[in-house]
């Protein structure tokens, strides 16, 4: 099954929470999960590290953590030293649904991530500063877009949605948020049509481990909501997977 990477050079746009909302919420359907996390600053290990400690961690899912990923990449221990795009490969098997977490930078790893990724979910807070990451990832994927068209000689698509996060709600939005949201749509990239609100259970995540379900009813806002929303996206974004690749207008 196909690799989804979370992906944007801009910090605490809010890839590691839809990176968990989404593979906890695929997870709950069934399908098995491997998460990677694959940003040094461990936050999506940290979920997985809160989830054991407090019981909950989420059936088929199992988290590859940032440690795991260093030691490949530096290859110690006696092994060969991995590529990021090695080590999403060897664990893209059939049946199971790879989603990795990387750094809000534009390094080698996001390249790596870039180039054997099935869909990147471009998470963006509708402000200016990630309307500014959009447009670097953005280039960055035509840059390996050229780069893989050359070597397989003929035009490459590297699929990509972006996911509006963190919206404060859809009533109170403001002018500012409404015009980058309209940017985006009007430049033609494809959105993933559920918006992602600002929610206390999301944070909760963060706090208490375990997917959207286990989350303690007190203290994390309106629970049902964000099941709702958080399977709506799940349902977007896996809807976006299996459309064909389509040329996008810039
Ligand atoms: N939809 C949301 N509702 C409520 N809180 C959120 C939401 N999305 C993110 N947050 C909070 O905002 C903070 C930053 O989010 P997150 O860690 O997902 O961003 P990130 O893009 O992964 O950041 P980094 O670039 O540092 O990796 C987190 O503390 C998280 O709890
Ligand atoms: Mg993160």
């Amino acid at each position: 099954m196909p690799a989804v990477v979370f992906a944007i050079p801009k910090g605490g746009s809010g890839k590691t929470t839809s990176a968990i909302v989404f593979g906890t919420e695929v997870a709950r359907n069934g399908v098995p999960v491997v998460m990677i996390d694959a940003d040094p600053n461990q936050t999506l290990t940290a979920w997985w590290k809160q989830s054991k400690k407090s019981g909950k961690v989420p059936e088929n899912i199992t988290v590859v953590t940032s440690d795991e990923v260093k030691a490949r990449l530096r290859g110690e221990g006696g092994s060969q030293p991995e590529t990021a795009a090695q080590i999403i490969m060897s664990h893209n098997k059939k049946g199971t649904l790879v989603v990795v977490d990387v750094e809000g930078v534009a390094d080698l790893v996001m390249a790596d991530a870039i180039n054997v990724a099935n869909l990147i979910v471009i998470p963006m807070k509708p402000m200016k500063p990630d309307f500014d990451g959009l447009k670097r990832i953005l280039a960055r994927i035509r840059t390996s877009e050229d780069q893989l068209s050359q070597v397989i000689g003929r035009k490459h698509h590297i699929k990509h949605a972006v996911l509006i996060t963190q919206l404060r709600s859809q009533s109170i939005i403001g002018t500012g948020e409404r015009e980058i949201i309209d940017a985006v749509r009007e430049s033609g990239i494809k959105m993933i049509s559920t918006l992602m609100l600002l929610r206390s259970a999301y944070a909760g995540l963060h706090i208490e481990g375990g997917d959207i379900a286990t989350l303690n009813p007190q203290g994390n806002g309106n629970i049902k909501a964000a099941l709702d929303e958080a399977g709506q996206i799940a349902a977007d974004i896996m809807t976006v997977l299996k459309e064909p690749v389509v040329e996008t207008v810039q």
